[in-house]
């Protein structure tokens, strides 16, 4: 007899799943107190690698020797470019809309493309080919030039920001601003919408791109992925209203005003986590370090505290503390890259390595090589 992991009544129907265990995830794991682990790895640990060493770890769930790294760094180098075809393909499409629509359309050229129809190959080609593809996107739909071919005597994520045409920024800041929140970003459990998605429809074995283009649209809502946009107009639209010396008290009564208004207070509370996400903690302490004089920065911090403060009030609220949207998007802006309609493609150019990996898993590996069922759950016919 095997174990009851899960009873389901009929007050869990219609709640998004949440709880229920349907499989199993190796690359990481979400604890409600302690957050994210990649392969057991606390997040916290991981914050000062690059994007070559975390995403290997991932891939293989160890860390890389020297030998390896070069290697792996070499493999992604050398699969790094996406074919003129699929430049030219995406730079023929529409630029209105939200640059998600275009992302996801990229990605979907790119598989009619180059897809292998092998997941594990099309994996390490998709991880290798996304800085590429992503600073066309953005460069195209901002219409900020033409997009450089990716050099081979720089690091992934160097490549990706000297591949990005934003204009103003500062390069060696938003470098490392990206490189922190590229590596946070991967992989957050195995059941977020975009995954899930993203196995769901690989379930029915579509290939690679088309399992990822699936999850990238399952991104892009202000549930999930577009949260970190929505957040940071947020954020500019308190500092707005209080103004660059605001006190805590001063963003305190703004907080209750809204609640009082039934208005959202954007970037607080998390479906798993129950304490403050350690990926907000670590990009809190990064803006500190780096821009501790930026208005945005000076604010998400006064919000951290009297948002949390407010909410903790409410014995309603599960959970009171900022998550990682709360702050990702003032980095970002602070490093000098302020366009909030692109931190969801940046946050897709992230997760698409987790999902391709946990992909690869459930393909490849899982029920001794044969693959996880499609997916079918059942939905109990209710005439209204
Ligand atoms: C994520 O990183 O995917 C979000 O925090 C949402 C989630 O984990 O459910």
């Amino acid at each position: 007899m095997s174990k009851v992991l899960f009873e389901v009544t009929e007050d869990n129907l219609e709640t998004g799943m949440r709880g229920y265990p349907v499989g199993y995830c190796s690359t990481s794991f979400v604890d409600p107190v302690k957050g994210l682990f990649y392969r057991g790895k606390a997040a916290s640990e991981l914050k000062d690698q690059s994007p070559e060493q975390v995403m290997y770890l991932l891939l293989h769930g160890k860390e890389a020797s020297d030998g390896e790294l070069k290697d792996f760094a070499s493999q992604l180098q050398n699969r790094g470019h996406c074919s003129q075809a699929v430049i030219r393909h995406i730079q023929a499409l529409p630029r209105q809309g939200h640059p998600m629509k275009l992302f996801c359309e990229a990605l979907l050229i790119l598989g009619m493309l180059e897809s292998q129809d092998d997941y594990k190959e099309d994996c390490l080609n998709l991880m290798a080919k996304l800085p590429h593809l992503v600073a066309t996107v953005l460069n195209y739909h901002a219409g900020w030039g033409e997009t450089p071919a990716p050099n081979s005597q720089l690091s992934y994520i160097e490549n990706f920001a000297e591949m990005l045409k934003a204009p103003g920024v500062d390069k060696e800041k938003l470098t490392e601003a990206l490189r922190l929140f590229n590596i946070l970003h991967y992989d957050h459990g195995g059941g977020n919408l975009s995954v899930f998605t993203g196995k769901a429809v690989a379930s029915g074995l579509e290939d690679m791109y088309g399992a990822i283009t699936a999850a990238m649209c399952a991104l892009a809502g202000p549930r999930h992925g577009k949260a970190n946009q929505d957040c940071l107009e947020f954020v500019r639209e308190i500092l707005d209203q209080v103004g660059e010396s605001a006190t805590e008290a001063d963003i305190e009564a703004l907080v209750r005003q809204r609640l009082e208004n039934n208005q959202l207070v954007f970037g607080f509370g998390h479906a798993v986590l129950r304490e403050e996400d350690p990926r907000a903690s670590i990009l809190y302490a990064f803006g500190e370090e780096h821009f501790s004089d930026d208005p945005l920065i000076k604010t998400a911090l006064l919000l951290r505290k009297a948002a949390t403060k407010v909410l903790k009030e409410n014995p309603k609220v599960s959970n009171p503390y900022p998550n990682v949207d709360a702050i990702s998007g003032a980095v970002l802006s602070a490093a000098g890259f302020a366009f909030p309609e692109y931190f969801t493609v940046l946050f897709g150019l992230s997760r698409c390595i987790g999902i391709a990996i946990q992909i690869v898993y459930e393909r490849c590996v899982a029920r001794d090589g044969k693959g996880t069922a499609i997916v079918r759950p059942k939905y109990i016919y209710k005439p209204q």
